[in-house]
C-alpha cells in the first residue's frame, strides 16, 4: 500500500507543478504544531529565492490549486485529500493542512483488508546476512551478549516480514585461544584421560570429559592461570594450534567442548527467544583460510611487515589514519580478521547475500572497517554490497559504569533474566488478582519485553542504563507500558464479544468511519504511519525507530480510549467502527513488538 505520506505529497507535487513550479519543493512533513495543523510543507519558502516571489505569493497559490484538485476529485466521484476549509496559506509562507477524515477513514479500511496491514514486501526473497549474537564457546553467556542478541533478533525479524531472506548466523567464537586453554586446564585436571596419552591410538570416547557446570569452571580458571603462569599460557598456545592443524585427540576434545557448550548456549538464546539460521562459527572458516591468504597476495594486496602479513586500507578521505589489517600473525597465526575474511567467503558461495549486517559492541568498529574494505578491494563482495556495523554502546548499572554484579563480577544472562522476572512478578503479585502460576508465567512474558524493550528502545549506537525499577513500570517508556495497552484492548474487545458482538481477529468486516473527536483522528493519523515506520526502521537498521513508534501509538489509543465510551456507544455503526480502529491497533501493536521479538500475555 503506498504509504499515507506519499499520498499527500504527490498531491502537494502535483499543486507545485500545476502552478509551474518545481515538485522538489512539494516536500511534505508531520507538523510541529499539532495544534494548527497535521502536515506542513516550507517549500514556498525555498521557491521564493529561484522564482524570485514573495514565499507567500506562491504558497497561495498552490493551496489555490490544492483546491481545485480536489474539487476535480471531489466531481469525479473521488474523496478528495483535503477539504476546502483545511489547507490554508500562512505568513511567511507556510502551508498547513489537516487530513479529510473521511479520506483518513478510508485509507484505514485499505489497511486493515490488506495482508500485513498493507505494508509492502519490498524484500522480494533477496538474502541479507545478519551476524549477531556472537557468543564464545565454552564461556557463559553474560549482559555484554544481550545487546547484540537482542538488536540482531530484531532486525532478523524486521527484515523477513518485509520480504528479505534473513540469514541470522551467531557466529560463534570456537576457534581461539579459549580452546587451548581449557585442553590445557582439562589436562592439569584430569592427566588420565586417553586425549593426554599420544600413545593411544584407539576411538575416543562419545562421553564428553565435563558436564557444563565443570566446563564453566573451567575456562575462567584456565584463563586466570594463563595472566599469571607463562608456561602455561605457552602450553595453551601450542595446544590451540596443534588443535588449528588437526590434532586429532585435541579435536576430540574439541568436539566435546562443542556440544556440551552448544546445547547450553541454545537454551540460554532460547529464553532470550532470539533464534538463529545458522550456528556457525569461525573454526567454519578455517577452510577457507590457505586460500584467502594466499589470493590476497597474488593480488598485490597483502604484504610483510615485520613478520606479519597485512593489507592497506587507509582511503584519501579518511579523517584519521587508519592501520593496515593483519591477516597473519608473524608466527603463522591467523587472526580475527581472518576468520571474518574467511567467513565472507563462505557466506558469498553460499548465499551471496545482498547486504551484510553485523552486530558488535562498537569498540570493534576498526575491526569492521578493516574486514570490509579488505573485503571489497579484493573483489570478495560486490562494490554495490552495503556491509553495515552496527556498534552498540554499553549496558551500563544505574552508577553509570558498566553493568556488573554487588559484587562487582560479571554479570550472567541467566542471573539477570532471572532478576527481572522476579521484580515483575513481584509487581504483579503485589495487586494478586491472579493465581501464583499465572502470575509466574505472565512475568516471564513481560519481563523479557522489559528486558528487550529498555535496550531497544535506546539508538544502538548510546550507552544506556539498565535500571530494572523503570524497565518494568508500567508507564512510560516502556515494554510493560506497550503489553499492557494491548492486554487493555484485548479486555475490551472480550468484553464486546461477551455482550454478544462479533468480530474476527482481523476486525476487517467492521467499517470504520470518519473520526468525530480529536483523539480518535489522532489514533487514525498514527496508525497511518506503521508501513512508513517499518520501511525506514528496517532501512536504517534501527529498532528504537519502532519503540518510539508504539510508545506514541500506545499513547493515542489511550487518549482515545480516555475520551470516548466504547463499548456503551448506541449508535451500532459508530460503535462497530471503533471496535474496527481498536482491532486495528491491536493487530498493529502486536506485529510491532513481534518484531522487537516480545509477545504479549492475555492478562497482567
Ligand atoms: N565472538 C565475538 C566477540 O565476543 C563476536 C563475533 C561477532 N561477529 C563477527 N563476525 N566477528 O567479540
Amino acid at each position: 500500500m503506498k504509504k499515507f505520506l506519499d499520498l499527500i505529497a504527490d498531491e502537494m507535487k502535483a499543486a507545485f507543478a500545476g502552478c509551474g513550479y518545481e515538485e522538489s519543493y512539494a516536500k511534505v512533513v508531520l507538523s510541529n504544531r499539532p495544534d494548527l495543523c497535521e502536515y506542513q510543507c516550507n517549500g514556498a519558502m525555498a521557491a521564493a529565492k529561484a522564482y524570485k516571489k514573495k514565499p507567500i505569493d506562491i504558497a497561495s497559490d498552490v493551496v489555490a490549486k490544492l483546491k481545485e484538485q480536489c474539487s476535480v476529485r471531489a466531481a469525479a466521484g473521488e474523496t478528495p485529500v483535503f477539504l476546502d476549509e483545511d489547507v490554508n496559506a500562512v505568513m511567511p509562507g507556510f502551508i498547513n493542512l489537516r487530513v479529510n477524515s473521511l479520506y483518513l477513514a478510508e485509507y484505514m479500511e485499505g489497511m486493515t483488508q490488506a495482508p500485513k496491514l498493507g505494508l509492502d514486501e519490498i524484500g522480494h526473497g533477496e538474502t541479507i546476512i545478519v551476524d549477531y549474537g556472537g557468543a564464545n564457546v565454552a564461556k557463559p553467556l553474560h549482559v555484554g551478549h544481550l545487546r547484540s542478541a537482542v538488536i540482531g533478533e530484531s532486525i532478523r525479524r524486521m527484515g523477513n516480514f518485509l520480504g528479505y531472506h534473513m540469514v541470522g548466523d551467531v557466529h560463534l567464537g570456537d576457534w581461539g585461544l579459549q580452546m587451548g586453554l581449557i585442553i590445557e586446564e582439562l589436562r592439569d585436571r584430569k592427566p588420565e584421560l586417553v586425549y593426554f596419552d599420544e600413545s593411544y591410538t584407539g576411538e575416543y570416547p562419545t562421553e564428553p570429559p565435563f558436564t557444563i557446570s565443570e566446563l564453566e569452571d573451567i575456562y575462567p580458571t584456565a584463563s586466570k592461570k594463563a595472566k599469571e603462569d607463562e608456561c602455561f599460557k605457552e602450553r595453551a598456545q601450542t595446544a590451540t594450534f596443534k588443535l588449528q592443524n588437526g590434532y586429532a585427540p585435541f579435536t576430540a576434545i574439541w568436539k566435546h567442548i562443542m556440544n556440551v557448550s552448544l546445547a547450553d548456549l541454545k537454551r540460554n538464546y532460547g529464553n532470550l527467544d532470539v533464534h538463529f539460521d545458522l550456528w556457525k562459527g569461525e573454526s567454519d572458516a578455517e577452510p577457507y583460510i590457505p586460500w584467502l591468504i594466499q589470493d590476497l597476495q597474488d593480488k598485490g594486496l597483502a604484504y610483510e611487515s615485520q613478520g606479519a602479513l597485512v593489507v592497506d586500507i587507509a582511503e584519501p578521505t579518511d579523517s584519521k589514519e587508519l592501520p593496515p589489517c593483519i591477516v597473519r600473525k608473524s608466527d603463522g597465526a591467523a587472526l580475527y580478521a581472518t576468520s571474518d575474511l574467511g567467513t565472507i567467503l563462505e557466506r558469498e558461495k553460499d548465499f551471496a547475500p545482498v547486504k551484510y549486517i553485523y552486530i558488535t559492541d562498537k569498540r570493534q568498529e576498526l575491526h569492521f572497517t578493516q574486514v570490509f574494505r579488505v573485503a571489497k578491494k579484493a573483489g570478495y563482495v560486490k562494490p554495490e554490497t552495503p556491509m553495515i556495523h552496527i556498534g552498540f554502546g554499553t549496558m551500563n548499572g544505574k552508577d553509570g559504569k558498566p553493568f556488573k554484579t554487588r559484587e562487582g563480577g560479571v554479570m550472567r544472562l541467566e542471573k539477570l533474566i532471572a532478576d527481572i522476572d522476579e521484580a515483575v512478578y513481584q509487581r504483579i503479585m503485589e495487586n494478586r488478582t491472579v493465581s501464583e502460576e499465572e502470575a509466574k508465567e505472565t512475568a516471564k512474558i513481560v519481563g523479557l519485553a522489559a528486558l528487550k524493550y529498555g535496550d531497544l528502545s535506546n539508538q544502538a549506537s548510546k550507552d544506556y542504563i539498565f535500571d530494572t525499577d523503570r524497565f518494568i513500570s508500567f508507564e512510560g517508556n516502556t515494554g510493560p507500558y506497550i503489553l499492557y495497552t494491548i492486554v487493555r484492548i484485548k479486555s475490551i474487545l472480550n468484553k464486546y464479544k461477551e455482550n454478544g458482538g462479533q468480530v474476527t481477529e482481523e476486525g476487517s468486516e467492521k467499517k470504520i468511519l470518519p473520526a468525530k473527536g480529536a483523539s480518535e483522528k489522532a489514533l487514525m493519523l498514527q496508525l497511518s504511519k506503521y508501513n512508513e515506520v517499518i520501511e525506514n526502521g528496517f532501512a536504517e537498521t534501527a529498532p528504537h525507530k519502532i519503540c518510539q513508534y508504539i510508545y506514541e501509538l500506545a499513547n493515542a489509543f489511550n487518549s482515545f480510549y480516555h475520551d470516548t465510551k466504547i463499548l456503551s456507544e448506541e449508535d451500532q455503526a459508530v460503535k462497530d467502527s471503533y471496535i474496527g480502529l481498536i482491532t486495528m491497533t491491536r493487530r498493529t501493536l502486536e506485529i510491532c513488538i513481534g518484531l522487537l521479538g516480545i509477545e504479549a500475555p492475555e492478562r497482567m
